[in-house]
């Protein structure tokens, strides 16, 4: 079929919105109509070529959510008119990580999936006979997709499907670093470094987890203002001295949890330094450039500080990305706060400019 999709044809030029066929779904696979679409800053990052591992032709996107169209043979999970939400972390059920319960690093498409193909080794998507690769396993910015059923997390029909599109990625990277990673206890303290999208949502995690104190780190007053909405206690201005004030706040301590949200290095060090002695735990979940290195002085980590890395906030996707709309749904957790420009395919570009001026949390793709 010809579908309409935004295609990063060069590294460092604007996305070109336009027409490319797709096949139909293989054994395994799903037909999916995209409703909504976060623009994320991974696709930013893919698109500007500074990745090392990115390709081109490539169709961007990962943060989307929409209906079953049609299903390929022998798939049992999903049907026709079933409301999904799409995984780049899948969640096979039969894999060594996945039956460990331990991590929600699924191995069973990962090598394919990193390559830009579908698990056979394939494309769906083409042009003019050329195969086009599929990023992250999903390629959202496209109005139907084809992705193996392992990869997509059905949904309850009711749930507002622009909403739900924010769980593929960046909000439950958030909420699941504070409710899995880390797994905060009631009454602690915790700290979250960064008030973008996966911080704000581990702010949010912080507090249904029932943390008493939730210190929220960033450098806009604007976004501060946000994480006090989403249950941060406090909101202090990002600087050098960031660390003592932490430390000062919890009897010379450091909080029970810290987590990092921004990416930066430096900002990582901090948010080490910032747990507390005995057992505080620092979650790593923004994701640093290639090739970059954390410093850290190991004598803190001989005081009882952890660091731990979250991808994917450690969500267990086909499980747990239900849960978390269910909690959505019941009130719990305001997504429509992130959703801050609405827009449509062809201004996808758009959407990179405004996460570029750091304009809003989410710009959400509509597809009519
Ligand atoms: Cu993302
Ligand atoms: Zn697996």
């Amino acid at each position: 079929m010809k579908i309409r999709a935004a295609v990063l044809e060069e590294f460092g030029e604007p996305l070109v919105v336009r027409e490319v066929d797709l096949a139909e779904p293989r054994a395994g696979e799903v037909l999916v109509r995209l409703v909504a679409c976060g623009v994320c800053h991974t696709d930013l990052y893919t698109a500007s070529g500074v990745d090392p591992s990115g390709y081109a032709p490539t169709v961007l996107g990962h943060e989307g959510a929409g209906i079953v169209e049609r299903v390929g043979p022998d798939v049992t999970s999903v049907q026709e008119g079933d409301h999904v939400v799409t995984l780049f972390s899948p969640q096979c059920r039969e894999c060594e990580h996945c039956r460990s319960g331990r991590t929600n690093l699924c191995l069973a498409i990962r090598e394919q999936q990193n390559r830009g193909f579908l698990p056979d080794g394939t494309t769906r998507l083409s042009r003019d006979g050329e195969p086009i690769r599929h990023f992250m396993g999903t390629s959202t910015f496209a109005e139907y997709t084809v992705m193996p059923e392992i990869a997509l997390a059905k949904v309850r029909r009711d749930a507002p499907l622009e909403a739900a599109c924010l769980f593929a990625c960046g909000l439950s990277t958030g909420l699941g670093a504070a409710m899995y990673t880390a797994a905060v206890r009631p009454g602690s303290t915790c700290v979250v470094f960064g008030a973008g999208m996966v911080g704000l949502g581990a702010v949010a995690g912080c507090r249904l987890q029932g943390a008493e104190r939730i210190i929220c780190v960033d450098l806009s007053e604007d976004r501060l203002e946000m994480a006090r909405a989403q249950g941060a206690t406090d909101g202090w201005t990002a600087g050098e001295d960031i660390v003592a004030r932490i430390q000062e706040a919890t009897r010379g301590f450091g909080a029970d949890y810290t987590f990092e949200a921004t990416g930066r290095v430096a900002v990582m060090r901090q948010a080490v330094e910032a747990a507390r002695m005995g057992w505080g735990l620092c979650t790593i979940a923004g994701v640093a450039g290639k090739g970059e290195t954390l410093d850290v002085i190991p004598r803190w980590l001989i005081q009882g500080r952890r660091i731990a890395g979250s991808s994917f906030g450690g969500v267990h996707g086909r499980d747990q990305v239900p849960e978390l709309v269910d909690r959505y749904m019941a009130g719990e957790i305001d997504v429509d706060a992130f959703i801050s420009h609405r827009i449509t395919l062809n201004e996808v570009n758009r959407g990179f400019e405004l996460m570029e001026a750091q304009d809003g949390i989410r710009s959400v793709i509509q597809f009519a």
